[in-house]
């Protein structure tokens, strides 16, 4: 389903006509092209969707390479980052280069769908500055949270939906929802797993927001049902090095408070209305996809 993607975006870098580019790309390991999937899903595979799926492919890569840089993280789909490789100066210089082409590809696929993805785009940085900004001090406001997961992960995934419908001439609205619980449950799980699996069940590091300052959901519970002694505690261990007896003790913690299953709850939650919505609509491929995500544990 995906190999039209993966074409179009080699052309894509192809028409570069740089080497360096090329060599770059070639580093760079697929992912699991979530993103392109939902658009082919939703729009099937002719020409406009295709080419939709590959420039949102390339406007993800390049988020995940300039936030390898600002999360100092040095292992990314199972392998060394670029900024591990080359230096940020690299992962940042070809992260403009693939927001750059993707922007010039889309432009001449659908006024509309233009406007949503590179809207998309501006809320995705908004977001990265904001989990940064949220990172400086122990962050135990959910509704912060809440909205910066929405800005930095799921803006793309419900433009990306929403961007499939509008080329599909479906309904659009039902499409943009489903695209936006479907990407705030995603980055719900994606900070569980961080706290829950390996580097190597990862393939990008582990147990590291919290070692970045991030109290993603599963902190902020935490947080909640503490004792005053192990809140002080726990605010010790901020924004410093994780070591396995830390590891061990907020993972405890988590457990013994709930605080992961609470957040494992939510992101349920986002789901079923999600799986609920494409019910409605007769998408059951697409009601799989959603229930598939929240089992995932990589
Ligand atoms: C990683 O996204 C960044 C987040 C939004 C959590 P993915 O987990 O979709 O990354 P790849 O493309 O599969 O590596
Ligand atoms: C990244 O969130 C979201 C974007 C790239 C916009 P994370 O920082 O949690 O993603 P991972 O865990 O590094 O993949
Ligand atoms: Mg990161
Ligand atoms: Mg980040
Ligand atoms: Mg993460």
């Amino acid at each position: 389903m995906l190999e039209a993607v993966e074409r179009r975006i080699g052309q894509y870098i192809a028409e570069l006509e740089d080497r360096d580019a090329q060599e770059l790309y070639c580093r760079l390991p697929a992912g699991k092209r979530l993103r392109a999937r939902l658009i082919l899903t939703i729009a099937g595979r002719g020409p406009a969707a295709v080419k939709t799926a590959a420039v949102v492919e390339m406007i993800h890569a390049a988020s995940l390479l300039h936030d390898d840089v600002i999360d100092d993280a040095d292992l990314r789909r199972g392998r060394p980052s670029l900024n591990a490789l080359y230096g940020s100066k690299t992962s940042i210089m070809f992260g403009d280069v693939l927001y750059a082409k993707a922007f010039h590809e889309l432009v001449d696929i659908d006024r509309q769908v233009a406007r949503v993805l590179s809207h998309a785009v501006i809320e995705l940085s908004l977001g990265e500055r904001q989990d940064v900004l949220l990172s400086e001090q122990f962050n135990s406001d959910r509704d912060a949270y809440l909205k910066m997961i929405y800005q930095k992960t799921a803006s793309l995934i419900e433009a990306s939906a929403e961007a499939a419908a509008i080329l599909a001439g479906k309904n659009r609205e039902a499409y943009r929802i489903y695209g936006r619980n479907l990407g705030i449950a995603f980055q719900m799980i994606d900070d569980l797993l961080d706290i829950t699996q390996s580097a190597e069940a990862l393939g990008k590091p582990a147990m590291h927001d919290f070692e970045e300052g991030k109290t993603t959901l599963p902190y902020i519970y935490l947080y909640d049902a503490l004792s005053e002694p192990d809140r002080r505690r726990l605010l010790a261990l901020h924004r410093r090095p994780v070591t396995p007896e830390s590891a061990a003790w907020i993972r405890e913690r988590m457990e013994e408070t709930g605080a992961l299953e609470r957040s494992r709850a939510e992101a349920r939650g986002l789901i079923e209305e999600a799986i609920a919505l494409m019910r409605r609509e007769g998408e059951p491929e697409l009601e799989a996809m959603a229930r598939k995500m929240i089992e995932r544990n990589y």
